[in-house]
């Protein structure tokens, strides 16, 4: 195939220019430009507008007929949840995940089950070779899998033999892998990513075929990776959970045919991923006896609650002392000292404060503020909070304890698993009369000095 002429084009203003160039000749931002393929020879005045008079008629939306998607289920019931049922014709889908945590085994493990419903597939690996692909489906007790494997990472070849089998669904293992002809940059560098994503997308739409890409996320957390992308595709997938335990959450956190923020729970086992259908306490570490520092949060994750321990260590620090979170948003954390300090009179600014989440899970949603607070307020003044103890709710800057969504469903699950005692925002606790769920007291609060003498009263 002739060479285009590529261009160089800013990722900040939009702007080009003929070579590569480390600021940017128009907006002046460093580090901006990537290589692009120009789109259409740059002509102007007549050019541009006969290339107008070629545009199709509008419709009306109401005119328009709204068919229903048409999916086919990968048979791994968690991995249907986070894709709003199944894969979806024509849709792209983008998995993106730490190294090593599950992407090719989860994908190599959906495209049999596909298979073996008679759904043509094509797995394309461009980081293994056939053999390590077939190695790990032996390995997954796949001995007779007619998944179709192409070791290839020529976009151009990919998109032939895409244009030939015309598979139902092509997993792309990985996009960050794949280069094109057309650019010059290395494979994995945002162009190549962007340009031959761009192209999948494409040929996806035009044949029907679903497409998933599968994207690692790097050190510098994901440029040239899977961030790129996301605007690009219908559905974006991520892996979380540390590798050294065994759980894999798999969250949709963009899904344009279905919920976002819905997870799948998987275990990796000998036999590969298998999905956990009842989730909720595997994020809880196993104290016989309460330890300061540890407080159980409710967290409603896409339908699902779940129940994640967080930790925090406070503990003297140096002249300026560190706030180190894992799994929970660190300015936030900044954010929640503050109002303890101010509103509690609980100081920390002379302390290391570390806090965590169990078991690798990212927990984003607010309502894990009170949780956060309590831990820390345990490990400060080395006091465990109750045996059975919950607590879920957002906490705003002017101390007050706002509601979290669907506060009844947190707590029914939590007095379901066993749990005796419950702190919660006023709105979310039961009308009066009902104040007992099932075994478990709940201690509605307004404001979080109101929860800390909860807390203290209780011990
Ligand atoms: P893999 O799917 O190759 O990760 P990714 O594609 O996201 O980089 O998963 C590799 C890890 O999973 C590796 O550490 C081995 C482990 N594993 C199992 O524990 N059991 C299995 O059955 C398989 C296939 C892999
Ligand atoms: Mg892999």
């Amino acid at each position: 195939m002739a060479k285009e002429k590529t261009v160089y084009s800013c990722t900040e203003c939009g702007g080009s220019s003929p070579r590569w160039l480390g600021k940017c000749p128009h907006c002046e931002a460093w580090n901006t430009l990537v290589e692009t393929v120009p789109d259409a020879p740059a002509g102007g005045g007549k050019n541009r507008f006969a290339a107008l008079a070629k545009s199709t008629p509008v419709t009306v939306l109401a005119d328009i007929e709204a068919t229903e998607v048409s999916r086919a289920p990968t048979g791994i019931d968690e991995l249907d949840r986070v894709l709003g049922g199944g894969i979806v014709e024509g849709g792209v889908v983008l998995i993106g995940g730490d190294p090593g945590i599950g992407k090719s085994t989860l994908l190599l493990q959906a495209l049999d089950n596909l298979e073996r419903a008679q759904i043509p597939t094509l797995y394309v690996t461009g980081e293994e070779s056939g053999a390590q692909v077939a190695l790990r489906s032996r390995r997954l007790g796949l001995d007779h899998s007619q998944v179709k494997v192409l070791a290839e990472i020529n976009l151009e070849k990919i998109l032939a033999t895409l244009a030939n089998t015309r598979p139902a669904v092509a997993v792309i293992d990985s996009i960050q892998t794949v280069y094109s002809d057309q650019l010059t940059s290395a494979p994995g560098s945002v162009a190549q990513v962007r340009e031959c994503a761009a192209h999948l997308t494409r040929a996806a739409k035009a044949s029907g075929t679903c497409i998933v890409l599968v994207g690692h996320v790097t050190k510098e957390g994901a440029l040239a990776g899977p961030r790129v992308l996301e605007h690009m595709v219908d559905t974006v997938l991520y892996f979380e959970g540390d590798t050294h335990s065994s759980f894999r959450l798999v969250r949709a956190i963009k899904n344009r045919f279905g919920a976002v923020n819905e997870i799948g729970v998987f275990a990796m086992t000998e036999r590969g991923l298998k999905g956990v259908a009842n989730p909720s306490a595997i994020f809880l570490s196993q104290h016989t006896e309460p330890v300061p520092g540890s407080c159980v949060l409710v967290t409603l994750e896409g339908t699902r609650p779940l129940l994640v321990e967080i930790q925090a260590l406070v503990d003297t620090g140096g002249p300026s002392p560190r706030r180190l979170s894992v799994g929970l948003d660190r300015d936030r954390l900044a954010m929640l000292l503050a109002v303890l300090h101010r509103h509690a009179g609980v100081a920390c600014y002379d302390q290391d404060v570390f806090v965590n989440a169990v078991g690798g899970v990212r927990i984003s949603e607010p309502a894990a503020d009170l949780s956060v607070m309590l831990a820390i307020t345990s490990s400060l003044r080395g006091r465990a909070l109750p045996k059975g103890f919950i607590a879920f709710g957002e906490v705003g800057l002017a101390g007050e304890v706002r509601p979290a969504p669907r506060g009844q469903e947190r707590l029914r699950e939590a007095a379901k698993l066993g749990f005796s005692v419950a702190v919660v925002p006023r709105a979310n606790a039961p009308k009066k009369g009902s104040r007992d769920l099932e075994g478990l007291t709940i201690h509605p609060v307004d404001r979080i000095e109101e929860a800390m003498e909860v807390v203290r009263s209780l011990a």
